[in-house]
Formats: structure tokens, C-alpha cells, sequence
């Protein structure tokens, strides 16, 4: 689409910056768009004229949920694995290599049309920018077509070949390791941005997985790591340590978990920049405990929300349902959740163009069919997203 759109009649603008209370609220509010970005904010009375038009009809506009955590990447579904823990089995991540053996099976055309379709799923939810990961291949080039794959959709892509040890190599994980750090990360570092680990007892090791992350480091990877998921451990202090964008999970965590990551970020550089991200996706889909939320926050620890959309744990691609679990489950005020799934989402990929509405972002933002954000949380399960516009194009 060429031209300026604008976007006015805004009952209610979250911006995540300057404005009212802790989500930078406007009212009556319109947002002017040039080329994919946002050039201007204010009252909706004062608006310039635009080439196109969306009119809110007074309801409520965000930025775009940013869904930092997503395995879109896989074939076949594990149905009844969910239904065999509903029954009261646990969850302990072994089913991941049953999505690998029908990954490695699946045709090109096959894993592109299952990220495709997730990924319209997300969107229509109001999902603006989605992280990809791979690591249901674990071979050289199950792992390099993931990521080939993931990189046609996101720019933000995420080599796992280190998810779990894939059946092959289960008596020799140090080779398995080699092999990661070796023709793997090579194989796949041309198409990823960001490396990840999922280090958990069953799956990485402390040493394992900071050795991993090192070489993603050196191959100009950024750091990002699954972390005390289903039990206690060191990944969250690992992720701190190695200035990870983010640790994701974060259900077991120790006081000095906690006060690693709430360790000030400053000018300097010193400090935490590391974010918290939650999935309560997976903690409803595995009948788990929720991660305390509330004792992040009041540490002043920085925390996104993300989805975790996977066939195992969480075979969810709704942002929004995210939102209404993570304050009816998890604690968390609607203000705060909304924030965490879009600015925090945005600090978790380190990113600053995007989970904002200030002149500069990127222009993509959600219209609700609802009068306030509060909704997200207060009509669970109801399709709230009236329209999407992604990088200043309605979908
Ligand atoms: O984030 N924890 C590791 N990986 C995924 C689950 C993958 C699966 O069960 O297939 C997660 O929950
Ligand atoms: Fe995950």
C-alpha cells in the first residue's frame, strides 16, 4: 500500500510510552503512518488528512503483540500425549523427539505450510512479530532447512539444535554437542539471528549448554535459553551470566535467581538486561504450576509474555490468551500483562521499533472490538481483534 494512513477515533491508545499510567494511554487519540512507520500521535480532533483511512469507531488500539517464543517449525501434532496428561501423565519434554522423527520425515512444501498457517493464525490475533525456532531436525540439514524455512516468515530466527539429544546420539552427548557447535551451527547460522538451549535435567547440562551458547556467541548469535522450566537449576543464572536477551520459562526459581535477574540495568552497560519471559501456555497445557509472576514484578525484573506455540507443551498461537491466563493464573495486572506482550516481548528480542506506538516505531497495531485493553483479560476466549496493521499495511 503507497501513501500515509491514518488511523484516528481511538477511544483508547496504548502506546507503552509517553501518556497515562504505566501503558502510556491516550484518549481519543489518532496515529498518522508514513512508509511503515509511525510519524505522528495526538488528538484525534487535530488529525491530518491521510491518503487512507481506518476509523476505531472510539474503541481500543495497542502495538502489535510481540510473541518472542515459538516453535512453528515441526509436522504432526501430539494430540494425545495431551490427552494422556490431562488423564494425569506428566510432562517431561520425551515427546519432543516423537515431533522430531515426523519432522525429519515431512517434505519442504509440508513444514512451510504448517509455519504459514500458524504463523496467519498469530496474526489474526494480533501476533505483529513472532520469533521462529527450530529444533525438531537435530541434523545438520533438518536444522539448516528449519531455519531456511523459518527465515522466509521471521526475521527474528532462533537456532535449537540443542532442544534435546536426538535418539542417535542418547549414549554420546558429548558428540552430539560437537556437533552442534560444529557443521550444525554453521550449517544454520547463516539463516538465524539468535541461539537457544533448552537446559533442563533430561535435556542440557549447565557445562553443555554454556559451551553451545558460547559458539553461537562467537558465530554472531545472540543468546537466548529455555531455563528452569521443569525443575530448579542453573539456566537462569547461566542466561544472566552470558547477557542473554532473554530466559524463558522461568516456572522453578531460586531468591538468587530472582535477584540475578532483577540486578539493574546501567548506562555503562553493567548490570541485568536479561528479560524474564513467561509462557503460561505451557504450564495450562501441562497441567504445571505457574511461574510466580508477582515476586518477578516486585523484584523489578523486566518480563515478556510469549506463547511457546509448540505440538507438545503449548499448541497455542494466541497472544491474547496468554494475556487472560497471566493475570487470572499468574497474578499479574491486565496493565501488566498487556505490557509485557508487546514492550516486553520487544526487550526480549532487543528490540526498540517494535511493542511501542511513539513516532518512529514501526506501525503495527491492533484495533479491538472492544472499548479498552482491559478486555483482553476480562472476555477470555472471545476473538477481540477487529484488524491488524503490520508495518503500516491492514491485513
Ligand atoms: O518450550 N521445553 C522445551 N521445549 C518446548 C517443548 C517442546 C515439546 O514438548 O515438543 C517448550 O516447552
Ligand atoms: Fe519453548
Amino acid at each position: 500500500m503507497s501513501g500515509s494512513l491514518l488511523v484516528d477515533n481511538i477511544g483508547e491508545l496504548v502506546t507503552n510510552g509517553a501518556g497515562e499510567g504505566p501503558l502510556g494511554i491516550r484518549r481519543n487519540a489518532a496515529v498518522l503512518v508514513e512508509e511503515g512507520r509511525v510519524v505522528w500521535i495526538g488528538p484525534s480532533a487535530y488529525a491530518p488528512a491521510a491518503d487512507h483511512h481506518v476509523d476505531a469507531g472510539g474503541a481500543a488500539v495497542l502495538p502489535g503483540f510481540v510473541d518472542s517464543h515459538a516453535h512453528l517449525v515441526f509436522a504432526g501434532d501430539r494430540a494425545t500425549e495431551f490427552a494422556a496428561r490431562m488423564a494425569g501423565q506428566p510432562y517431561t519434554g520425551g515427546g519432543i523427539r516423537t515431533t522430531v522423527g515426523a519432522t525429519r520425515a515431512a517434505t519442504d512444501e509440508e513444514l512451510r505450510l504448517t509455519v504459514r498457517r500458524l504463523r496467519g493464525e498469530a496474526l489474526r490475533q494480533g501476533t505483529t512479530t513472532m520469533e521462529i525456532k527450530s529444533g525438531y531436525g537435530l541434523t545438520v540439514a533438518d536444522e539448516a532447512r528449519s531455519l531456511r524455512i523459518a527465515a522466509e516468515t521471521s526475521t527474528e530466527t532462533t537456532f535449537l539444535g540443542a532442544h534435546v539429544v536426538p535418539a542417535e546420539y542418547a549414549d554420546r552427548p558429548d558428540d552430539y554437542v560437537g556437533l552442534v557447535c560444529g557443521p550444525m551451527l554453521a550449517a544454520a547460522a547463516p539463516y538465524a539471528k539468535w541461539i537457544d538451549v533448552f537446559c533442563e535435567r533430561g535435556a542440557f547440562d549447565v557445562d553443555h549448554a554454556r559451551a553451545i551458547l558460547a559458539c553461537g556467541q562467537a558465530a554472531g548469535l545472540g543468546v537466548r535459553l529455555h531455563a528452569n522450566q521443569l525443575g530448579p537449576g542453573p539456566g537462569v543464572q547461566l542466561g544472566v551470566e552470558l547477557d542473554a536477551a532473554s530466559v524463558d520459562h522461568c516456572t522453578h526459581l531460586s531468591d538468587a535467581d530472582v535477584d540475578a535477574l532483577a540486578g539493574t540495568a546501567h548506562s555503562d552497560g553493567s548490570g541485568t538486561r536479561t528479560v524474564a519471559t513467561l509462557l503460561p501456555g505451557a504450564e495450562f497445557s501441562t497441567r504445571s504450576p505457574y511461574p510466580d509472576a508477582r515476586r518477578l514484578l516486585d523484584a523489578g525484573v523486566t518480563v515478556a509474555l510469549a506463547t511457546d506455540c509448540n505440538p507438545g507443551s503449548s499448541y497455542t498461537s494466541s497472544m491474547p490468551f496468554c494475556v487472560a491466563l497471566a493475570v487470572r493464573e499468574m497474578r499479574m495486572t491486565p496493565a501488566e500483562a498487556v505490557w509485557a506482550a508487546t514492550a516486553g516481548g520487544a526487550r526480549a528480542l532487543r528490540r526498540d521499533d517494535i511493542g511501542v506506538l511513539t513516532p518512529g516505531a514501526r506501525a503495527d497495531l491492533v484495533v479491538l472490538d472492544a472499548p479498552s485493553y482491559l478486555h483482553l483479560a476480562y472476555r477470555p476466549g472471545v476473538p477481540l481483534i477487529r484488524q491488524v496493521i503490520r508495518n503500516g499495511v491492514p491485513q
